[in-house]
């Protein structure tokens, strides 16, 4: 059976970027199959976190959610440190996983930065977890951005290596699913980087809480260069920042970038911007609106939060309890 797992570190403000590489798609998949997702904050303390700050950042991720369209009676809705079947199978698998293997990922390597030595453990043992976020629920499909490949294959690597070393075939092979035009958002100042909620530039990032004129100001202002924009994304291949943008537009108005470029072809940013912006306003502007509205109600996200741990627990427990069993520890019940 298949069953679509994904999360998201409630670590800051979500941005555009978690929007069009997450969000929107995770709502497009709600109804056939099973989705479940997760604010994983266990994932987020790997970097020091303010505890009344995260707890108000794990709400508002909630929000954030259900604004934009998951509905926490399709899909299963929580936080990842109300089910303890994470950080179970995250020791089990810590068991299992290479040092080798977790020395490659280049997420620690950025995030670490020059002073490794001083990051922490869990920062370095961070893609264990993750593994164990999606192999708790016998998850088939990741729905991620791009930046998220590379852990997906490690997870691969340790479902494989478990059902090798058992030699069971118990956890399924999940398949990272990468789509849409906007896979990987750019930062608006600087077309090589991708934006993300810890950028110290606010206006290299749109967030989901930015009002219309922040952020019909933040595209005004986003970099570019001077030249009109050809008719296909070919003509783009030397413009990351013009291809971002590009990108962006295609990725809310749920087109190709090439048929935006069509339309575009031989206007200038004076002309795009404007478009963009309008563009961007009508598709958040009602997100907002609608989260600031859930946000007023905390207790009631709490409420939902945990009636969707309840749901989820009942999934990755007996999953867990049986991968305790297979390597060898004696049932507790
Ligand atoms: P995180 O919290 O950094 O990002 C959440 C999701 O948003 C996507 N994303 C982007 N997509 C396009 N452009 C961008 N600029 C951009 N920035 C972020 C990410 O690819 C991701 O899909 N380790 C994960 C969270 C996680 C997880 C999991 C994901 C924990 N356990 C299990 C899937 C399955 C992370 O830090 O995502």
């Amino acid at each position: 059976p298949m069953r679509i797992f994904s999360g998201i570190q409630p670590s800051g403000g979500l941005t555009l970027g978690n929007y069009l590489g997450a969000l929107r798609r995770f709502a497009e998949k709600q109804g056939e199959i099973e989705t479940v997702y997760c604010l994983v904050d266990l994932h987020a303390i790997t970097v020091w976190q303010e505890p009344e700050r995260l707890r108000q950042q794990t709400r508002e991720a909630a929000a954030a959610f259900m604004a934009a369209g998951i509905d926490p009676a399709q899909s299963v809705l929580f936080v990842q440190s109300h089910v303890p079947a994470h950080a179970e199978l995250a020791w089990l698998l810590s068991c299992v996983a290479r040092l080798g293997w977790m020395n490659r990922m280049t997420q620690f390597k950025d995030k670490a930065g020059k002073n490794a030595e001083a990051a922490s453990l869990g920062l370095y043992a961070y893609p264990a977890l993750m593994a164990a976020d999606i192999l708790a629920y016998h998850a088939t499909h990741v729905p991620v951005g791009d930046d998220q490949k590379q852990h997906i294959e490690l997870t691969r690597d340790i479902a494989a290596k478990f059902n090798h070393d058992y030699g069971v075939d118990f956890f399924p092979m999940p398949e990272p699913v990468i789509e849409g035009a906007a896979t990987r958002v750019m930062s608006l100042r600087d077309g090589t980087k991708k934006m993300s909620k810890s950028d110290p530039s606010d206006a290299s990032r749109i967030n989901l809480t930015d009002d219309a004129d922040t952020i019909a100001q933040k595209i005004r202002k986003a970099r570019t260069d001077a030249d009109p924009l050809p008719g296909t994304m070919e003509g783009l291949k030397d413009r990351p920042e013009a291809r971002n943008l590009v990108n962006i537009f295609a990725a809310l108005s749920d087109e190709s970038a090439d048929s935006v470029l069509a339309r575009f072809e031989g206007q200038g940013f004076g002309a795009f911007k404007p478009a963009l912006a309008d563009l961007a306003v009508s598709v958040l502007a009602p997100i907002t609106r609608r989260m600031n509205e859930l946000m007023a109600d905390p207790a009631e996200i709490d409420r939902i939060l945990r009636a969707g741990a309840h749901r989820a627990d009942a999934i990755a427990a007996p999953i867990v309890a049986e991968a305790r069993e297979i390597m060898g520890m004696i049932p507790a019940a």
